[in-house]
Order: structure tokens, then sequence, then C-alpha cells
């Protein structure tokens, strides 16, 4: 049995809906392998909060081949990203019962204004006011319940999640305040530079598994050719300076990203970067980059393909994860029954 006595606790998600892209290595999954050294891990696959934007018109049968592939791929990459499965969890959300029943507990204790304000929900809704779901509406109150039901000390996201986890704060601090303190606040957790990895060809706007222009975006598991072409594609500027390799976001968008790439990949600092290629010209520069991250990424596929051939493994990784997020989180599911007299 995992002992978890003796770390703090962090947790995180993904939802298992397609390829993560380079953007959401650099902003959480490239921490992964470190942190838990210093936490004792949980890796949930959402995939209830996958739902919210499953295309739901496919046939069943479909549809649940689809998930579990998704969700073996998930763990796959997981392992292929340094998680260690001795020494952290990783478990599918819809096999942990006790998500769903404190999600409805939970949503007690929250507002309807409050969840109106959501940015990533307001513009959902903007844009599809006649389909947008109820779960989309209370999506950040599931979340609250994945992370409060594990004692979680500290939450790693992406910055589109910090308005999220905010909230999940506040719903903590609620629940505290009347009935004790049942739940830890936990704390956010976000790696500076990952979260601005911006589109290739559109660098004002951040790279996204779904955007419509494929140039704009790099896959963890894309072929190694098509990455090199995209990184050599995206764009820049006109500068031919000595200097036009430097971090200016305002000005150099395209060049700042790629410098952001480049440095979250090799952990050095942008401003040695900026040294290191002063009097490169931006052809050079973007093929020194393609190393870099092709290397990177045909390592983490290597080691993705040597496990997603085991699909015995992966699955026994997910049973014992299940038994053990149950076994964690219905302590915390009771404590709550008690306080309220259920
Ligand atoms: N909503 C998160 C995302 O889309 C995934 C997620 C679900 C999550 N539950 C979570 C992240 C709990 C952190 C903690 O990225």
């Amino acid at each position: 049995m995992l002992d978890t006595k003796k770390k703090d606790i962090m947790f995180t998600g993904i939802q298992p809906t397609g390829w993560p892209t380079l953007g959401n290595y650099c902003g959480t999954m490239c921490n992964w392998k470190y942190i838990q050294k210093k936490y004792k891990c949980f890796f949930c696959i959402a995939d209830l909060h996958a739902l919210t934007t499953y295309p739901r018109n496919s046939n069943k049968n479909s549809m649940k081949n689809n998930f579990s592939t998704n969700i073996l791929d998930m763990v796959a990459l997981y392992l292929s990203c340094g998680v260690d499965p001795n020494s952290s969890i990783i478990f599918v959300q819809s096999d942990v019962h006790t998500h769903s029943q404190l999600y409805w507990i939970l949503s007690n204790f929250v507002y309807f204004g409050e969840l109106s304000r959501m940015t990533q929900f307001k513009q959902r809704f903007l844009l599809k006011n006649k389909t947008t779901s109820l779960s989309l509406f209370c999506y950040p109150v599931l979340m609250a319940a994945d992370i409060l039901l594990y004692h979680t000390n500290c939450v790693l996201v992406g910055l589109d999640q910090k308005q999220h986890l905010e909230l999940v704060q506040k719903i903590a601090h609620r629940f505290n305040a009347i009935y004790g303190n049942i739940f830890i606040i936990p704390d956010v957790l976000m790696l500076p530079i990952g979260n601005k990895i911006m589109a290739l060809q559109n660098p004002e706007k951040k790279m996204s598994k779904s955007d419509k222009n494929i140039n704009n975006t790099i896959f963890l598991l894309e072929n190694i050719d098509s990455i090199r072409l995209k990184l050599q594609r995206a764009l820049t500027d006109s500068d031919c300076s000595s200097d036009c390799i430097r971090y200016d976001v305002f000005n150099k968008p395209g060049v700042s990203n790629l410098l952001s790439i480049f440095s979250c990949l090799t952990s050095k600092k942008i401003s040695i970067l900026e040294d290191e290629f002063k009097n490169y010209q931006y052809s050079s520069f973007k093929e020194k980059l393609s190393d870099i991250v092709c290397n990177f990424i045909s390592e983490i596929q290597a080691v993705y393909y040597k496990f997603r051939k085991d699909e015995d493994y992966l699955i026994d990784i997910l049973m014992h994860g299940k038994e053990n997020a149950l076994k964690h989180s219905t302590k915390k599911l009771y404590s709550v029954f008690r306080v309220l007299n259920l």
C-alpha cells in the first residue's frame, strides 16, 4: 500500500481528449517528474470533465472504445514524462465514485453568479449559447471535488485553470467556515515560462489542441519531421539586426515564444539564450531549436511506445490507482457526510 503520510499531497488532472501539445508539456507536464520528489502525487485522468466537450452524437460503443484507448494513451504518456507508478497514483476519475458524490454536495456551496463569471464558461456560452450544457457551467465544482477529496496541499495547473482554482479555494473556505476544518485550502502551483507557449503562426494566442490551423500546434505524439517543419515555418518578424533573437513579447512575440520553448526544454535562462544566439539569424536559430525539440520529443515518444504496447501493465496501474484513490477519498467523503448529518 502506498504511504501518503510522509509528504504533502499534490493533485493534478488532465482530460483524455486527444494528444497533449508542447504547450501542455511546458505548462505542467515537464514538472511531473520532479514534483514527485517533494509531494505524494495524484494524477487524475479526468474523463468526466471530458464528457462536457466530447462529441455526443457518435454511437455509444465507439465512444466507449475511444475513451478507453485515450485513457491508456494518457497512462503511457504519464509514464513517458517520468511519472513513477510506484510512488504516485494514476487513476481514472469515473472509476472513483466519491468524486461525483462530493461534487453534488459542494454545488450547494457555490453560487450561480460565481460560476457565471468563469471566463472559460463565458467564452463557450458566447460561442454556442443554445447548446452549452449544465455540466460545462458546473465544471469547476467537479474540479473542487477532485481536489478537496485528497487532502491536497497543492495543485499543479496551467494558467487557464487559475480562475477555477481560486473558486475551489473559495468553496473550501466557505465550507470550512460553517463546518470546521474539513478541507485543506490548496495552493496553486503554476510554472512561470511554460504557461506562455503561444500558437506558432499566431503568437498572440495560446497554443491549443483544438486550433483549426494545424501549423499553430505541436503535438507530443506527432511525427518528428512534421514538428521540424512547423518550427521552421514559425512566424517571426523582419528584423535582421545582430540581436534579432531577443525576448520582447510586445514587439517580437514570435521569437519570444520560440525562446520560451527553448528555455523550458533546456532549463537555460532566457538571458543566457539571448547571449548564446547573438549574431544568429532566425533560420539558424530555428534549426537549433528544432534539434532540441525533436530530440526531446523523440525520447518521450520512444518511452511512450514502449509502454503503450503493454496494455496489461497500463490497466494494472489504473486498477491500483482506483483502489488507492478510493481508499483516500472515501475517508474524506465520510467526514463530510458526518458533519452534514448524512
Ligand atoms: N480542468 C482541467 C483541465 O482541463 C483538468 C482537471 C480536472 C484538473 N480536474 C482537475 C486539473 C483537478 C487540476 C485539478 O486542464
